[in-house]
């Protein structure tokens, strides 16, 4: 079901903001943090939630207007949300790149638009799991349904988290594994 896999990709998303906050906490620490893993957490938001996951939400959401306009207005705008979310992540990139080209940038300034950008996608993936999701379920008819998995194109793969995984976002993937198998560790000790 398409909301499953909108629940999927957040769950992917956070992964890849808790990469980006680890990342911060070195750069805050004064130290130099990892910029190829940061570039490519960047890179992949621009490829995938910004171009695909958004998008599709819109669809959804756009589906909830027509079938229940009260539960869609209480939600708000969410296209203007997922606008907000794109401006903020341009920010984090040009912010990204003038450090990487040793521009007068206050190191504080971009400490603030990164943790700006992680709690703003981590605030829009609570309301939208908390309100959105559950009145388009409610609301949305089978047809919807039907209609929107038509519109999700079939070569559209996660290139991070799908089999046709690119070879760049391995450094993000090892990243991932990597923390996954040392919580793994860390359970074992408990
Ligand atoms: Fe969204
Ligand atoms: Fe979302």
């Amino acid at each position: 079901m398409i909301i499953d896999l909108l629940r999927q990709e957040h769950r992917n998303i956070e992964k890849l903001l808790l990469v980006l906050e680890r990342e911060l906490n070195v750069f805050d620490r004064g130290e130099r943090p990892d910029y190829e893993v940061i570039r490519a957490v960047i890179d992949y938001f621009q490829i995938y939630p910004e171009a695909y996951h958004h998008p599709q939400e819109d669809i959804v959401f756009g589906k909830l207007k027509a079938r229940d306009p009260c539960a869609a207005a209480n939600i708000g705008d969410l296209a203007a949300e997922h606008r907000s979310g794109a401006e903020r992540l341009r920010q984090v990139a040009l912010a990204v790149e003038s450090v990487l080209m040793d521009q007068e940038v206050l190191r504080h300034t971009v400490g603030d638009i990164i943790r700006d950008f992680i709690s703003y996608e981590r605030r829009h993936i609570a309301m939208e799991e908390r309100d959105f999701f559950p009145a388009a379920v409610k609301a949305l008819q089978p047809e919807d349904w039907a209609e929107i998995a038509s519109s999700r194109r079939p070569g559209q793969k996660d290139p991070l988290f799908s089999e046709i995984a690119e070879d760049r976002f391995d450094v993000v993937r090892r990243h991932i594994l990597q923390w996954e198998q040392e919580a793994e560790a860390e359970r074992e000790r408990c």
